[in-house]
């Protein structure tokens, strides 16, 4: 059992897509690996294989770096997460067929980014992101939206957990299609992480007809700053998107806040208005791009943070010791 603790659910439970049409180890790891277009190819080749022995030696793969530090900074990892949940049987028993067999059974749950087409340029996102960040960067490292077929060769039903994300996922009218399709998704449960930028309510039934709803909607910061670090977006309207989705059944509504060197003064605010707003805070702690990590937050600004408003885990990650 404590053996097994070293691996990551991820490896074994899931797979994820990105915009660039291969797959990562997670949505947190998204260098580029292995750029075959067969997902059956990638789940059992040397490249996996080879992350999968690391964890199993105790080793940390170079991609998975942000959960390492997650880890030694003591503030909680996504590895964690995915410890807590998928059924903890389900998860031995993967991790056993493929220390038997060098094969992992097929992924149960779907992390999908499908395209990059998004309306909004933030400033700490990319190209392989945001359509408009490539537009004004006048680059083409993604594709826009995923073909139609290729939905049809994912993983079978049935999923425990289809996460999608985008560029921006309700920007996304195949997804949609797909999701629509699902036979069985009373089985399934389903997380989005959005930009809150547009009316969930097209998209209410397809949300409504999986087990239950996460919602994560990106949030940096409050109000006019929101706007100006979340490039497009409109305050007023994200502010009534997420009451939307606090209004649904069965939906655990949240936002998911990406910490880094420019929105590091805005968090006391963020909590504050949250717990208004009986919303639970994600932290995304930024690694990339270098030069808007925390580790770049000026001597002057670091001093004169209101250290006692801020969260456990951004104390943790500024290297405060608590
Ligand atoms: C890339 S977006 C895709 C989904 C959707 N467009 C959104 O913004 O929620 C997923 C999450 O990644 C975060 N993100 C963007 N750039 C990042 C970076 N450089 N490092 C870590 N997270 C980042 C965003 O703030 C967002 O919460
Ligand atoms: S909304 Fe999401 S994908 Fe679009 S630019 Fe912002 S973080 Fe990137």
């Amino acid at each position: 059992m404590m053996e097994n603790a070293r691996h990551c659910p991820a490896l074994f439970m899931q797979l994820c897509t990105t915009t660039r049409g291969d797959y990562a180890l997670c949505c947190q790891a998204q260098q580029q690996l292995n750029p075959t277009p067969e997902w059956q190819e990638w789940w059992n080749s040397d490249e996996i294989n080879h992350k999968r022995k690391q964890m199993a030696r105790g080793e940390w793969p170079r991609e998975c770096s942000g959960c390492q530090q997650a880890e030694q900074q003591g503030r909680g990892s996504l590895r964690e997460s995915y410890w807590r949940n998928y059924p903890r049987e389900s998860i031995e028993q993967a991790i056993a067929q493929w220390q038997r067999t060098r094969r992992a059974p097929d992924p149960i749950s779907l992390d999908l980014a499908v395209g990059n087409t998004c309306n909004l340029k933030c400033r700490q996102c990319n190209a392989e992101w945001s359509s408009a960040i490539a537009a004004e960067q006048g680059v083409k490292v993604a594709r826009p939206q995923a073909p139609q077929e290729w939905y049809d060769t994912l993983p079978k039903e049935p999923l425990h957990t289809v996460k999608v994300q985008g560029g921006e996922p309700m920007l996304q009218p195949r997804l949609w299609r797909w999701l629509r399709s699902i036979q069985r998704p009373e089985l399934t449960r389903f997380e989005m992480v959005t930009n809150g930028t547009r009316d969930p309510a097209p998209y209410r039934d397809a949300m409504m007809r999986f087990r239950e709803r996460v919602i994560f909607v990106s949030v940096d910061a409050v109000g006019k700053r929101a706007e100006q670090l979340r490039r497009g977006t409109n305050w007023a309207q994200l502010v009534q998107n997420v009451k939307q989705f606090q209004s649904w059944p069965e939906t655990y509504t949240a936002l998911i806040c990406c910490v880094y060197r420019d929105n590091i003064e805005d968090i006391a605010e963020l909590c504050e208005w949250a717990s208004t707003h009986k919303l639970d805070i994600i932290w995304n702690i930024l690694e990339e791009p270098d030069h808007l990590s925390l580790a770049h937050v000026p001597a002057a600004v670091r001093n004169r943070l209101p250290m006692a408003q801020l969260p456990r885990e951004v104390r943790l990650a500024l290297g405060e010791s608590l």
